[in-house]
């Protein structure tokens, strides 16, 4: 370790201007934290006082809202000119935050290295001569400790030191009429300037992304009368565009597998429900009999499904997901597992309606010295959409019961255990290209314990093993991997699940050690077992039964074909941190050098430029153009910010990695997709379709959501046990993936007033394999739109439209065929072939 005296110098220096030109002003300028929510803050020096400019950054540590503080912050300006911060993130962890910047308003993602001494309070950074830093931090009992670090990646393990309080002075400033403490350093003009126009720019950016429609009537006070534009269209120049521009994002967020997508009618059927769950649930949640029912696990049917029942004589039933629908007529599959040491036992399985009234019987006989599935057939004989499932024991016997399952018979594609027929068959209308899977969040996993292994979700029923859900329930794994590539194959649409990058969520509570976050990632001497993992998918996607363990297991399942697996995602929005850099590389690696053909897709973080995730995440992509194929992007904004972001992809690096927008939506106040969002929407999708070279994929997130348990909003579908109900944003996604193309046709739409063209929105697109055109028109302004079309004839056009006020959730399609005269009506979409 350095000494701390020759350290001070150093940093005194530093706080002076590097490479401040002779004819530059020097400005100084007040770093700090208001308060631990507020990040860290500058003011300026105005000659009457400090004058607050705005905010640097934020604390990204821990869960999701009120964890994220800064403690603290310490701040040094290097000899290169870049900007080195550490904080202390809360008054447990064994962990401080560190960042970088070049510019003080663009910091690199944190890292949070983790120290053998907790917690470590106050850091405070300082460069050394050799250009290394040394972070000295306190320890609750007041002991110093320090940790150096060469480059503000990679941390050395703490020592103790005997730095002096010196260390620790800070400056002291009054901003807005209060004293705050913090660090001042000294800008040049030019310096200060860049940090002026960052904070003028977002200003301005904020202004336009809260432009609203419901407006409009004062922003457009004085258009009374429709408008005419010319759309022109140059059929010599076209250019490939990707096929599989829109897909889906599937994500078990809000019920969308148990209780939803997932045509299982039992809850908890594995008797597997934990407080880990949902506070309050246990093994018999769902469950009920006029007596406490008794849960064993000295016998399971697997290990990895510890819990069961034992039965005495009394009936129990389950209430199945807020209550059974049950169709007259209707037939249903139910089987149960029955341990009983070889003794005879009867059931009376009933489907029992809301008046008590009997919907469907049927006795079930069996005898099982082991473990042993039973089932029957239940007929509906009346309907009942809050039915229960009843089950009788016929004699006093004590069975163990197990894994007690009711499905429909008619389910989509009429699959055993497969996927709710309403659900699915709305999902395959949208004809997405490709299905990504299980999520979202959930892939990476509220923790290192919770990340979602693929492999535990294959196999029997009973031998999945279940899990928590980051999004507060309970996730059976009946709807696995094997289900997920059969939907895919069923309606055409090309896998791409997302698995972690060797870090859970980095929004993840804290574990055992109390250390939240990324929580380190999976340990180094771990990583190989997990890159082996990952490799496994590809081969029992893939590989070939006759010769691979995996590929069996695959055939087993009912598919000797190869599900031909082309992409794989790796990474869900993580923060971009030295340790997601270093599991992810080793992952893509190991895929690149086994699979060459897969194309793996990467991920830049959860929110668009100029984030810092986003920022080093594509740094990292360009830095490794052989490893990924394509990188996921996720942005949730409002209406204002699609319209005025219209040009986002217009000047991506084409030779780059792809562009994955896998999650993505519009949103106004009231949070439910309107005519408002479809509309930015449209817009928005005829500027990726311009840019279909370089995005190749996108997915509206997210996909469904049931009443009563929504975690998130909006989403595209919304349902209950009874009904689906698909939205503006739904139908925006079905028209511009029923009429998709993979030639992009260079077009022009022109108006007298430019300042308009923000609110309107064309592309024509040709598929190459049938020969049709289509265009899709958007009008996002409150009076009609005269349009006339050059270079094609839209004549006689026919395809779909939709128009309404911007606040309606609920729409009309109507069926379009164009004249001579085209006349976009005011909020409308128009999507035609020719
Ligand atoms: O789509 C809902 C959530 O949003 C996803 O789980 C996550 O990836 C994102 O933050």
């Amino acid at each position: 370790m350095k000494s701390f005296v020759r350290i001070f110098i150093v940093a005194l220096c530093l706080t002076f201007p590097v490479g401040l030109a002779a004819e530059e002003n020097s400005n100084s300028v007040f770093i700090y934290s208001p308060n631990p929510q507020g990040g860290l803050h500058i003011a300026r020096q105005n000659g009457q006082g400090w004058q607050e400019m705005g905010r640097l950054c934020s604390s990204d540590y821990g869960t999701w809202g009120p964890e994220k503080k800064m403690y603290s912050p310490s701040v040094c300006r290097a000899k290169d000119g870049t900007w080195r911060l550490v904080f202390q993130v809360n008054d447990h962890a064994p962990l401080f935050a560190a960042a970088y910047s070049r510019d003080l308003v663009n910091w690199r993602p944190q890292d949070y290295p983790i120290m053998t001494t907790r917690p470590c309070r106050e850091p405070v950074v300082f460069e050394n001569p050799d250009g290394t830093f040394d972070i000295y931090y306190k320890s609750d009992k007041g002991k110093r400790f320090v940790s150096a670090t060469p480059n503000f990646r990679d941390f050395a393990p703490d020592v103790a030191s005997q730095i002096s309080d010196d260390a620790w002075i800070r400056d002291t400033a009054t901003i807005q009429g209060k004293l705050m403490q913090g660090q001042c350093f000294e800008l040049s003009d030019r310096e200060l300037q860049q940090i002026e126009d960052h904070f003028r720019l977002s200003g301005q950016d904020w202004q336009l992304s809260n432009e609203r429609m419901h407006d409009d009537g004062e922003r457009f006070a004085s258009m009374n009368s429709p408008i005419s534009a010319t759309l022109r269209v140059d059929m010599s120049q076209q250019k490939p565009i990707s096929d599989k521009l829109i897909g889906i994002f599937f994500e078990d967020i809000s019920y969308a597998a148990d209780g939803g997508l997932y045509a299982e009618m039992v809850q908890n059927r594995d008797f597997e429900y934990t407080p880990k769950d949902h506070g309050g649930w246990n093994a018999t949640t769902a469950w009920h009999s006029s007596k406490p029912i008794e849960i064993a696990t000295e016998h399971p049917l697997h290990p990895n499904n510890p819990h069961y029942a034992l039965l005495w004589p009394d009936t129990i039933w389950n209430e199945g997901w807020d209550g059974m629908v049950v169709e007259k007529g209707k037939k249903y599959d139910f089987s149960m597992y029955v341990f009983a040491g070889g003794q005879k036992q009867d059931f009376m399985i009933q489907l029992v309606g809301q008046n008590g009234n009997v919907l469907a019987k049927s006795k079930l006989k069996t005898k099982a010295s082991d473990w042993q599935q039973f089932s029957t057939v239940l007929t509906a004989t009346a309907s009942d959409t809050k039915a229960r499932l009843v089950i009788i024991p016929q004699k006093a016997a004590h069975v163990g019961v197990d894994m007690i399952s009711l499905f429909p018979q008619e389910t989509f594609m009429n699959r055993k255990n497969g996927l709710r027929k309403d659900l699915a068959e709305t999902i395959a209308r949208l004809k997405p290209k490709f299905v990504r899977f299980p999520g979202g969040c959930m892939s990476h996993g509220q923790g290192l314990e919770n990340i979602y292994h693929w492999n535990h979700t294959i196999g029997s029923l009973q031998e999945r093993k279940p899990d928590f859900n980051i999004w507060h329930y309970h996730q059976t794994r009946g709807l696995g991997f094997y289900e997920y590539f059969q939907f895919c194959e069923d309606i055409g649409a090309e896998p791409l699940p997302v698995l972690a990058a060797g870090v859970p969520c980095q929004n993840s509570a804290n574990n055992a050690e109390g250390i939240g976050g990324q929580q380190g990632g999976i340990p180094m001497d771990e990583m190989p077992a997990y890159v082996q993992e990952i490799l496994n998918l590809i081969e029992w996607a893939n590989g070939d039964p006759a010769t691979s363990e995996w590929a069996r297991k695959r055939a087993e399942a009912g598919h000797p074909e190869p599900f031909h697996l082309k992409y794989l995602g790796l990474g869900n929005e993580d923060i971009i941190s030295t340790v997601f850099e270093e599991r992810y590389e080793m992952l893509c690696r190991a895929v690149r050098a086994t699979y060459p053909d897969i194309k793996i897709c990467g991920t830049v973080g959860p929110f668009h430029a100029p984030s810092a995730d986003y920022m080093e995440g594509w740094e990292f992509t360009k830095k490794h153009p052989d490893l990924q194929y394509m990188t996921d992007e996720h942005y949730y904004e409002s209406t204002g910010w699609f319209m005025h972001h219209r040009d986002y992809y217009d000047h991506y690096d084409r030779t780059a990695a792809k562009v994955y927008l896998g999650e993505w939506a519009a949103s106004t106040r009231t949070k439910r997709p309107n005519v408002e969002t479809a509309l930015a929407e449209a817009l928005y999708l005829t500027d990726i379709e311009r840019n279909g070279d370089v995005v190749e994929m996108t997915s509206y997130a997210p996909m469904l959501s049931k009443d009563g348990h929504s975690n998130w909003n909006p989403d595209m579908i919304y349902f209950s046990n009874t009904d689906v109900r698909t939205t503006p944003a739904y139908e925006v996604q079905r028209l511009f993936s029923n009429y998709g193309g993979d030639r992009y046709v260079t077009s022009t739409l022109v108006t007298s007033n430019t300042e308009l063209n923000y609110r309107l929105g064309a592309s024509v697109v040709r598929d190459s394999k049938t020969g049709k055109t289509f265009v899709k028109l958007v009008n996002a302004l409150p009076v009609a739109v005269k349009l006339s079309v050059e270079g094609l004839s839209l004549t006689g056009a026919r395809g779909e439209g939709f128009s309404g006020k911007p606040e309606e959730q609920q729409l009309n399609i109507t069926n379009l065929q164009l004249g001579d005269n085209i006349t976009l009506p005011p909020y409308s979409l128009s999507v035609v072939e020719l």
